[in-house]
C-alpha cells in the first residue's frame, strides 16, 4: 500500500462535506487520510461528528487574534499534508497561502468560473441557469479562481428554490470531493504518472532517448551505440512500497551523507547502490520538481560523453 497523504479538513458549519470525505477514507484504497479537523468556529457541529469518527479535532476561535498562526502550529502539530476545505467560510490572507503553497483545496457550489463567492444558488436561479454544480478547485490569492481538478453538473429543475437547489446540489458534492481528490492524490502514488512527469524532465536534457533497464523505464545520453543511463525509474521493488528515481552521484561518501540527512527523501537501492546510483523518492505530494530536475542535470553531466556534456556547459555559461 502507497503512503496515505496525511489531510486536514476546515469547516465552518454542518461539515457534511468532511463527512463525505472521512467515510470515503475508510475505503482501504483511498490515497488520504484524515488527520485533523479544524476551522474557525469551535462549536461547528461538524467537530462533534469528527470526534466521533475518531478523527482528531482543533476547536479554533476564528474571531481570536493569532488564529492564523495557531491553526497553522496546530496543523504542523497534526503532520497534514494537504488542506482540504469543506464548506470554510473564511478568506484566507496571503501569508497563511504561501506556507500552504499549491497544498490546499476547496469545494465550491457552482460550475466555476460562473458564480463565485457567496449567495451562489439565488445567483443561479435569478441568471435563469438550466444547468448548475460544483467544483473542486486549487486555492490561490484569487477567490475560487485556482485550477478546477473536478467539476459535476446539476440539473436545475422547474420550481426549484434556493433550498431544494442546494440540497440537490449537495448530494453531487458528496460524490465529487472524495473522488476528485483521491484521483489528484492517487497520481503522487501512480508510476505512470510519476514516470510521465520524469521523462518530460529527463528528455528535456540535450542528446537523451528512453530506453528500459532490465525492464524499468529509464533515459540515457549519447548516441544509441555508446549511451549511458542516467536516469532510472525504481518502482516498487523487492517489495518495498515506494517509487523513487535512481540517479547518479559524485560517490558512495556522498550517498552515505545524503540519506543520512534525510531518509525519507533518498534511499540505496539494492543491486545499484555499489555504483553510486542514489535513490529518490518521487511518490510524495510534496515532491519538489525542480530538485529532482537538478539531479537529473547533475546525473546527466555525469553520464554525457565529454563532448556533449563540455559543449553543453560551455553553451550555459555563455
Ligand atoms: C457546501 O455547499 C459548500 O460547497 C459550500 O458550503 C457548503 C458547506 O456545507 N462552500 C462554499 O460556498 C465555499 N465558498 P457542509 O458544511 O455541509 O459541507
Amino acid at each position: 500500500m502507497p503512503r496515505r497523504t496525511r489531510l486536514a479538513i476546515l469547516i465552518s458549519g454542518r461539515g457534511s462535506n468532511m463527512a463525505a470525505l472521512i467515510y470515503a477514507a475508510k475505503a482501504e484504497d483511498c490515497p488520504y487520510e484524515p488527520v485533523l479537523v479544524s476551522g474557525n468556529k469551535p462549536d461547528a457541529p461538524g467537530l462533534d461528528l469528527a470526534e466521533a469518527e475518531g478523527v482528531a479535532v482543533e476547536r479554533l476561535d476564528g474571531k481570536a487574534t493569532g488564529f492564523w498562526e495557531t491553526l497553522h502550529e496546530k496543523l504542523k502539530a497534526h503532520g497534514a499534508e494537504m488542506i482540504a476545505l469543506a464548506g470554510f467560510m473564511r478568506i484566507i490572507p496571503r501569508d497563511f497561502l504561501e506556507k500552504w503553497d499549491g497544498k490546499i483545496v476547496n469545494i465550491h457550489p457552482s460550475l466555476l468560473p460562473k458564480h463565485k463567492g457567496i449567495g451562489v444558488h439565488e445567483a443561479v436561479l435569478e441568471a435563469g441557469e438550466k444547468v448548475t454544480g460544483a467544483s473542486v478547485h486549487k486555492v490561490i490569492p484569487k477567490l475560487d479562481s485556482g485550477n478546477i481538478l473536478g467539476q459535476v453538473e446539476v440539473a436545475v429543475m422547474p420550481g426549484d428554490t434556493v433550498e431544494t437547489l442546494a440540497d440537490r446540489v449537495l448530494i453531487a458534492e458528496h460524490q465529487l470531493y472524495p473522488k476528485v481528490l483521491s484521483d489528484y492524490l492517487g497520481r503522487f502514488s501512480d508510476p505512470e504518472w510519476l514516470t510521465e512527469q520524469v521523462a518530460q524532465r529527463a528528455l528535456a536534457l540535450p542528446e537523451t532517448l528512453a530506453k528500459t533497464s532490465h525492464g524499468s523505464p529509464a533515459w540515457r545520453v549519447g548516441s544509441k551505440s555508446s549511451g549511458k543511463f542516467f536516469a532510472i525509474m525504481w518502482i516498487r521493488h523487492h517489495g518495498e512500497d515506494h517509487v523513487g528515481l535512481l540517479v547518479k552521484c559524485a560517490g558512495q561518501d556522498e550517498m552515505a551523507g545524503l540519506i543520512e540527512a534525510d531518509p525519507d527523501l533518498y534511499f540505496r537501492p539494492q543491486y545499484y547502490g555499489p555504483s553510486n546510483w542514489i535513490g529518490i523518492r518521487i511518490d510524495r505530494p510534496d515532491t519538489d520538481w525542480e530538485h529532482i530536475e537538478s539531479w537529473l542535470y547533475r546525473s546527466w553531466v555525469e553520464c554525457a560523453p565529454a563532448r556533449v556534456a563540455k559543449l553543453h556547459k560551455a553553451a550555459a555559461e555563455f
